[in-house]
C-alpha cells in the first residue's frame, strides 16, 4: 500500500468488518460495530501523537510522567455517514472538539457543493481527524479536506472504514499530505459509485433509512 495509506489488519477489526458487510446484520448491530471498529482505528491513527511530560505525585514519589502535548484535537464528521464514527473516536478521546462538513453533489456539474460547515476554532494548531466511513470516488472527501485547509487546518488525517483504489488515488492526487487510515481497501467502484464488494450504503445501513 502507498506511503500514506494504513490498512489496519487487526483480527478484531477484520472480524467486525465482516459482520458489517453481511447484509443480514441489523441496523442496531451495524451501528454498534461501526462504533467499535472506529475506536480501534482511532487507536491506530493516534499512534504518533506528540507527547511531553509533566510532574505528578504518585502515592509513593514524584515523577515526570508522559502526557499528550498540544491543543485538543478536532474531529470532523463528513455528513451524514461520518456521524456514525463520532462516538467511537470520542470514547477514546473524549476531549476532542467536533466539527461537521456537509456536501451534496450538484446533479448538473457533478461537483460537491457545501451546505453546512461548522468547525472548532484554531484548526491551524490542532490535529484534525476527518471521518467518513466510505472513501468511494474521493470527490466529496477531497472537497471536504479543501474546506478544512481553507479554514486553516494543516495536520489532517482521514479515517474511513472502507476505501476504493479510485478514492485513494483521488485523495493522493488532491491531498498527498493527508494520511488515510482504513480497515480495508476493496476491489473498486461499480457503475453507480458503490464500493465492491463493500457493504452497501453506509448511511442507510446505520440509520435504517432503507
Ligand atoms: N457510499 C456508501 O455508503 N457506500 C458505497 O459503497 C459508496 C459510497
Amino acid at each position: 500500500m502507498s506511503a500514506n495509506v494504513t490498512v489496519v489488519e487487526h483480527p478484531l477489526v477484520q472480524h467486525k468488518l465482516t459482520l458489517m458487510r453481511d447484509k443480514g446484520t441489523p441496523t442496531a448491530v451495524f451501528r454498534q460495530l461501526l462504533r467499535e471498529i472506529t475506536l480501534l482505528l482511532a487507536y491506530e491513527i493516534t499512534r504518533e501523537l506528540p507527547m511531553t511530560t509533566k510532574p505528578i505525585d504518585t502515592p509513593l514519589e514524584e515523577m515526570d510522567a508522559p502526557t499528550l502535548s498540544g491543543k485538543k484535537m478536532a474531529l470532523v464528521s463528513i455528513l451524514r455517514a461520518g456521524n456514525g464514527m463520532l462516538d467511537g473516536v470520542l470514547e477514546l478521546i473524549p476531549s476532542a472538539r467536533v466539527g461537521f462538513v456537509g456536501l451534496y453533489r450538484d446533479e448538473e456539474t457533478l461537483q460537491p457543493v457545501q451546505y453546512y460547515f461548522k468547525v472548532p476554532e484554531g484548526l491551524e494548531d490542532r490535529l484534525v481527524i476527518a471521518v467518513d466511513p466510505m472513501l468511494a470516488t474521493g470527490n466529496s472527501s477531497a472537497a471536504a479536506i479543501d474546506l478544512l485547509k481553507e479554514a486553516g487546518a494543516k495536520d489532517i488525517r482521514f479515517l474511513c472504514l472502507l476505501a476504493a483504489p479510485e478514492g485513494i488515488a483521488r485523495m493522493q492526487q488532491a491531498h498527498p499530505d493527508v494520511e488515510i487510515v482504513t480497515a480495508a481497501v476493496d476491489r473498486g467502484l461499480n457503475e453507480k459509485g458503490y464500493i465492491m464488494p463493500g457493504l452497501g450504503d453506509a448511511g442507510d445501513r446505520m440509520f435504517g433509512t432503507k
